[in-house]
């Protein structure tokens, strides 16, 4: 009968207690937990393994009740009056959270052990509508309430109350206790999972019923009881009555525990030793507030949240950012750019930043965050995964070029499919767009030569005066871009070698533009210093003449070219003719005859005539006397068929004559 833990200790108790009861006192019990006890449970009651009574195990609106086993006989064996009993118990009420309602427990004596017909609710699992009230009950209870229920005229909902018959107490009080120092009112709240006791005392002669509560925390039992009332329990209770535990939930999950309870007819209940009493379930965090069942959900959302856009964005800027970068390009490392450096530098490549598009991919502005310098970013699609290598290990190489007449190249960022090039910006652009767009304002004669000069000068460098020998390829006017004191300078060395690069020599299609292209490089497709210098000769005359290479001519089939219509100018004396008609007569009209003359020089068919960059510098700055002669033998003489023809042409002239004139050529050094 006697509940306890099961440690060797308590069986030292245990047995002492068997003898207590041997010796024939049934008049008094405890419980010290409820494991392995007899107590009779009902409803949702149980005992939980570790001795826990569990009245409620958080089944909503049911109720749960427990008994001990024998009933007690209360009847005075001298003038058939209710003995004095006193009881004990040690409980604890959980709700989902500290002072929410949890409907009650209580403790009764009742005159059966049938209580099937009890409600749940209010009812705290000990009476129904129908029997609330009734006096055939003969119940005596003490009611530990959770909810303001207005039909039980409950003052408020964290109360303990005396009930006779009926759940509307005789007497309730706002949980809590007097402390014995300056016996101040300590309020307590019930449904919050605190383990705390209650002492039940009647006394026989007086009739008074005293009810105290009191938290497991506190040492003693308070000596002011929480509610005393003088009620005479013989009209109430039947001679032979049952003492338990009822309790019920209502609309929401709560448990109702009894950790302990003693009880003594005509005598004090025995002592409850803490010590003994089993343990309460740990739930949770410890301090469950309100406020962390609003924190905690919203906290661990907007985390979520967070990491989720936080992931998001990393793969986002992943994406977004992403280049290609290989092993090998370590060594290149200092003129590797980082996509998204350059993506800022251009505000996202947007359309506004685009400076023009050109053979290769569109060329944006940008200015670079860190060095706040201006850049030309060109983005050249390609798609050949072979040579690219060799390609970038060359642009590299190319990065170390330094002439004043050449544009930077700063370095460069490979992505899928696609390279980026960076070169210093070039604030006035292009130079055709001066030659060729009517709205431009023109350039004067002396720009003009300069630009021709520079460009020469720019070219020499690649051919002869680097570590080795660098064909541009593709000059042009488009490709000659004019700095801030309308410089020119070469850009775009190189590139064309990207689509030299992995190409299968049989299919090798020319790279280059249409009226540069040296005949020689059309039919052996293998580009040389000397197919630039052809490719020079027709800017020379692009430049002077203000006309592009070859042009449609309205309402001809053939087309215009410039170099046929200089050299059959030259060829009748009238050279000055074809200067561009917007220099009126503003230019130096010898400087001009030179730059038609070598510029027909330089575009001569054959390779072999032409003069080397060193020579043509020289005669430009007038350092060596221009061959007039040489010029003149190898148009009268020669008989050479001009342009494109001439590749077809069978008649190539003998080599010697032509060694022979390359030697006079030389000498004019
Ligand atoms: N470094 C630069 N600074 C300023 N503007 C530039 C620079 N590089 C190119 N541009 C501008 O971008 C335009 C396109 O250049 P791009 O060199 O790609 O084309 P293109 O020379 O016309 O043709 P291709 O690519 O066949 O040589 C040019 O016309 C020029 O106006
Ligand atoms: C509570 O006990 C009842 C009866 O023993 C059972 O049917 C129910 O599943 C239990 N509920 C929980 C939440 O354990
Ligand atoms: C209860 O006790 C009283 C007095 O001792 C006795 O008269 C009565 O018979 C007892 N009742 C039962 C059911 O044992
Ligand atoms: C309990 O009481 C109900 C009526 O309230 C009755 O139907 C039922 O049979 C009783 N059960 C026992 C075990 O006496
Ligand atoms: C009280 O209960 C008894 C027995 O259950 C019943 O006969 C009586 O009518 C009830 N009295 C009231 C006022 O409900
Ligand atoms: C105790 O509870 C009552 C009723 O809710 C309240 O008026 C009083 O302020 C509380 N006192 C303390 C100390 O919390
Ligand atoms: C009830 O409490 C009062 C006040 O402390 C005390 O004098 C009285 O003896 C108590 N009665 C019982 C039955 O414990
Ligand atoms: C009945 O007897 C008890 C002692 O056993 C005594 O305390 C009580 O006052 C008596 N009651 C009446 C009504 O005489």
């Amino acid at each position: 009968m006697i509940g306890f833990n099961g440690i060797p200790l308590k069986l030292i108790f245990l047995c002492l207690s068997f003898a207590l009861l041997t010796a024939g006192d049934d008049h008094k019990f405890i419980y010290s937990g409820f494991a392995g006890s007899h107590i009779l449970v009902s409803g949702l009651a149980e005992v939980t393994p570790n001795g826990l009574l569990h009245l409620t195990n958080g089944t909503t609106q049911w109720k749960g009740q427990a008994f001990h086993p024998t009933p007690l006989n209360f009847s005075d064996p001298i003038n058939g009056t209710v003995q004095s009993f006193s009881t004990s118990f040690v409980f604890a009420i959980r709700s989902i959270a500290p002072g929410v309602s949890a409907h009650g427990l209580t403790f009764f004596i009742s005159p059966t052990k049938n209580m099937s017909s009890a409600f749940a609710n209010q009812f705290l699992g000990l009476l129904s509508k129908a029997k609330n009230g009734n006096s055939s009950n003969h119940i005596f209870a003490v009611e530990l309430d959770t909810v303001l229920s207005s039909d039980m005229l409950d003052a408020d909902d964290n109360h303990v109350g005396i009930d006779i018959n009926d759940l509307r107490s005789v007497k309730s009080h706002y949980a809590g206790y007097y402390d014995d120092m300056g016996g101040n009112f300590c309020n307590l709240t019930l449904a919050s999972f605190e383990t705390m006791q209650v002492w039940v005392d009647y006394d026989g002669g007086s009739k008074q019923i005293n009810v105290t509560l009191a938290p497991t925390t506190e040492m003693a039992k308070p000596r002011k009881p929480l509610l005393s009332i003088e009620y005479d329990l013989s009209t109430v209770l039947k001679d032979i009555s049952y003492v338990g535990f009822s309790a019920s939930t209502g609309i929401l999950d709560s448990h109702h525990y009894v950790l302990g309870w003693s009880f003594g007819l005509n005598q004090p209940a025995p002592e409850i030793e803490f010590s003994y009493l089993p343990k309460l379930p740990r739930v949770g965090p410890k301090p469950r507030s309100k406020l962390l069942y609003i924190v905690l959900p919203v906290a661990s959302a907007s985390f979520i949240l967070a990491l989720v856009t936080g992931i998001f964005l990393l793969i986002h800027r992943k994406i977004r950012y992403a280049e290609l970068r290989e092993d090998w390009e370590i060594e290149f490392g200092p003129h590797r750019f980082s996509y998204k450096d350059l993506f800022h530098a251009t505000e996202g490549f947007k359309n506004k930043h685009l400076l023009g598009i050109g053979g290769f991919g569109r060329v944006y502005k940008g200015v670079l965050r860190k060095s706040k310098s201006e850049v030309a970013v060109k983005r050249v699609s390609h798609e050949s995964r072979q040579g690219i290598r060799e390609f970038i290990a060359e642009v590299v190489s190319m990065g170390r070029l330094r002439h004043k007449n050449i544009v930077q190249l700063l370095g460069y960022c490979r992505r899928k499919g696609e390279l980026l090039l960076v070169y210093d910006y070039m604030p006035n652009g292009s130079l055709d767009k001066y030659l060729h767009d009517d709205t431009m304002q023109t350039l004067d004669w002396a720009q003009r030569f300069r630009i021709i000069q520079g460009v020469a000068s720019g070219l020499l460098y690649l051919h002869e005066d680097w570590e080795q020998v660098v064909i541009h390829r593709d000059i042009k006017a488009s490709n000659v871009l004019l700095d801030g004191d309308m410089n020119g300078r070469l850009g775009d060395f190189g590139l064309a070698r990207l689509y030299d690069h992995g190409t299968d020599p049989q299919t090798t299609h020319v790279v280059g533009t249409m009226g540069y292209i040296a005949p020689e490089l059309t039919r052996m497709g293998r580009a040389s210093t000397l197919t630039d210098v052809f490719a020079f000769g027709v800017f020379l005359l692009e430049v002077t003449c203000g006309r592009r290479p070859i042009a449609q001519q309205d309402g001809q089939d053939v087309p215009f070219i410039l170099v046929d219509w200089v050299l059959e100018h030259w060829q009748n004396g009238s050279l000055p003719n074809v200067v561009d008609t917007r220099l009126l007569t503003n230019y130096d009209v010898d400087e001009a005859c030179l730059a038609l003359k070598l510029g027909l020089l330089c575009s001569h068919p054959l390779p072999i005539v032409r003069p080397n960059m060193r020579q043509v510098v020289q005669y430009l700055d007038g350092n060596a006397p221009f061959p007039d002669q040489i010029l003149m033998e190898i148009t009268r003489n020669g008989g050479v068929e001009r342009g494109t023809n001439y590749a077809a042409s069978p008649s190539v002239p003998s080599s010697t004559s032509f060694g022979t004139m390359s030697v006079g050529l030389s000498g004019g050094r």
